[in-house]
């Protein structure tokens, strides 16, 4: 193995020793942090599962779980209130599926050429050119020729098995028809075509439900998330660009020209848009050319994969701890922008919570001009520490969703103002409460103006109200027309705009009242279960609170 070589591995061995350090001998043990995991992994469950918009990756969200576990294995708290846990429904990966080294210049794109030059003693190699695909990572596993599961890539050595759904919903082929070998992991990415996204989010809006953020997160929820329908509904695609174990492996394609013919014979999408190049000058303007084609697509990609053709040539570079020698993955430059941070404002939610958003001097990022982004919670403010007059990076999280991030070695100056966190609502100066954790800070005043608006905007939202209508609500909580929000069923005014919706599905109505846990899904139970707000009133009188009985009878009184 030559010198560079040994070099970079040891140098990877040493960074992930180095990184694993401050867990290990607990010098990030600090309650702060512990309490920040719980809450973002909570967060992040909540945006997954009951929300289907996840915010990070799989990876992200499996380190962030597997620092929670390792440090409360060290602290001997895992019985007490833990919610992380081992999955046992879970399958091995035969060879693991790893990830790719990175390149960000040019300059490193040549570098990874002259080692595999070097290496092989020609510089006349072979190269595939394709997107990378951003989808979900998975495994299709087919013994003798039958699909045995379709793995997810979870940690990398084990994955969940979602092949039933898919197989069902004739994504890919039950049988292998042509050279099938004993055994066989086929490597590939699920995805939503960009058209079928923006269809579905087109869809959304029309309901008054927010968009998706981004093809990759829809994947994820559509493939963990839902039955079947959903899947086809959505119009999930499958694509394959490489394979895991090949068994007897002296049968493998002898190169990857040949295992997409292999692909194709046998019915399972290789990628379209794909150039096959020689040496370092055609590999370079592949690149280039690949990279402009990149709006034309027709799924999201997050940059493109150079990997070598022959099989040979692979076996001889090998593999480092974070993937193939044989292919690098060439990333899209970013699209982040830095900034300041202006102020640090509060926001009203319709359950009265209040979340930190922070203001900062306008970029532009994606053509999107854009100068605020939420701060998610008391705890991520706390824990990041802004302040007002920080630089900040902005991004948009999953190509949607503003979000800054504390730029490293930033040196802050000393008059950067901390934001107090507030005692009192700034809307209604009610006494605040922050959750016994910390993590949170409400206003309880159901009578709170901003906590009615934002409690009619839901409203007007859910049930396909326009803005102006929205707007003029407003101005009644205002002139102190409308004082609750129940008072919408009652205001003479209101009647007039509300009569429309009288015809609107029961299950709309109900979750238009945006009571706290029922959202599209539990509405939809209920009014399929009672049938009326009337008979629901009957049995849930029980269970609400004081509070939603009123608001319940008074949309019963209304719309029944
Ligand atoms: S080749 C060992 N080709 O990128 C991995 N990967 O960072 C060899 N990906 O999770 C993979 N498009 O799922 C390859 N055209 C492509 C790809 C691709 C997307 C994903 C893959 C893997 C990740 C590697």
């Amino acid at each position: 193995m030559p010198k560079i070589r040994i070099m970079r591995i040891y140098l990877v061995v040493v960074f992930l020793c180095l990184a694993c350090l401050p867990t290990a001998y607990g010098l990030e043990l600090s309650p702060e942090r512990l309490e920040w995991l719980r809450i973002e992994i909570r967060r992040h469950d909540e945006l997954y599962y009951e929300t289907g918009e996840p915010e990070i990756s799989d990876l992200e969200y499996d380190r962030l779980k597997k620092e929670l576990v390792d440090t409360e294995a060290l602290t001997e708290r895992t019985s007490s209130g833990s919610i992380s846990g081992s999955d046992i429904s879970k399958h091995a990966h035969r060879v693991p599926m790893l990830s790719l080294e990175k390149a960000y210049e040019i300059g490193e794109l040549q570098s990874f050429h002259g080692e595999c030059a070097r290496n092989l003693g020609t510089e006349e190699l072979e190269y595939w050119i394709e997107p990378k695909v951003d989808g979900v990572a998975i495994s299709a596993v087919y013994e003798h020729g039958y699909l045995v599961r379709v793995l997810t890539r979870g940690d990398g050595e084990r994955g969940k098995d979602i092949g039933e759904r898919l197989v069902h919903s004739g994504c890919l082929p039950a049988r292998l028809q042509m050279g099938a070998p004993e055994f066989v992991e086929v490597r590939g990415e699920a995805y939503i075509p960009m058209e079928a996204f923006e269809r579905i989010n087109v869809l959304r809006k029309d309901e008054g439900l927010p968009a998706h953020s981004n093809p990759r997160n829809l994947a994820t929820g559509t493939l963990m998330g839902v039955d079947e329908d959903t899947i086809i509904g959505r119009g999930i695609k499958l694509v394959f660009f490489g394979w895991g174990a090949w068994e007897p492996d002296a049968n493998q394609p002898v190169d990857y020209t040949e295992y997409r013919d292999w692909l194709q014979d046998n019915g399972l999408p290789a990628i379209g848009e794909v150039e096959l190049v020689r040496g370092s000058k055609e590999l370079l303007e592949s690149v280039r050319r690949l990279q402009r084609e990149r709006d034309g697509w027709p799924f999201a990609a997050d940059g493109l994969v150079v990997k070598l053709n022959s099989t040979h040539e692979r076996e001889r570079m090998g593999w480092s701890a974070i993937g193939p020698n044989w292919a690098v993955a060439w990333k899209f430059p970013p699209d982040t922008e830095e900034s300041v941070i202006e102020s640090i404002v509060w926001q009203m939610g319709r359950t009265g919570r209040l979340t930190p958003v922070a203001e900062f001097k306008q970029v532009v990022l994606k053509g999107r001009k854009i100068q605020r982004a939420s701060l998610h919670n008391l705890a991520t403010l706390k824990y990041r520490g802004f302040r007002v007059g920080d630089q900040v990076r902005v991004e948009l999280a999953g190509d949607v969703i503003p979000a800054v991030y504390p730029i490293a070695g930033d040196k802050r100056s000393a008059n950067n103002r901390e934001v107090p966190v507030p005692v009192c609502c700034p809307w209604c100066s009610g006494k605040l409460i922050q959750s016994g954790t910390g993590a949170s800070l409400d206003c309880p005043n159901i009578s709170c103006p901003e906590r009615v608006k934002r409690q009619l905007d839901y409203f007007c939202k859910t049930l396909g109200m326009r803005d102006v209508k929205t707007r003029r609500m407003s101005e009644l909580v205002d002139k102190g027309i409308i004082r609750g929000f129940q008072d919408v069923f009652s205001t003479q005014e209101q009647i007039q705009g509300l009569s429309k919706t009288m015809s609107l599905p029961l299950w709309r109505k109900i979750q238009s009242l945006g009571l706290p846990g029922i959202g599209k899904v539990g509405a939809k139970e209920i009014a399929e279960e009672f049938g009326s707000l009337k008979e629901w009133m009957k049995v849930a009188s029980m269970k609400l609170d004081a509070q939603a009985v009123e608001l319940v009878s008074a949309a019963a009184g209304f719309w029944e």
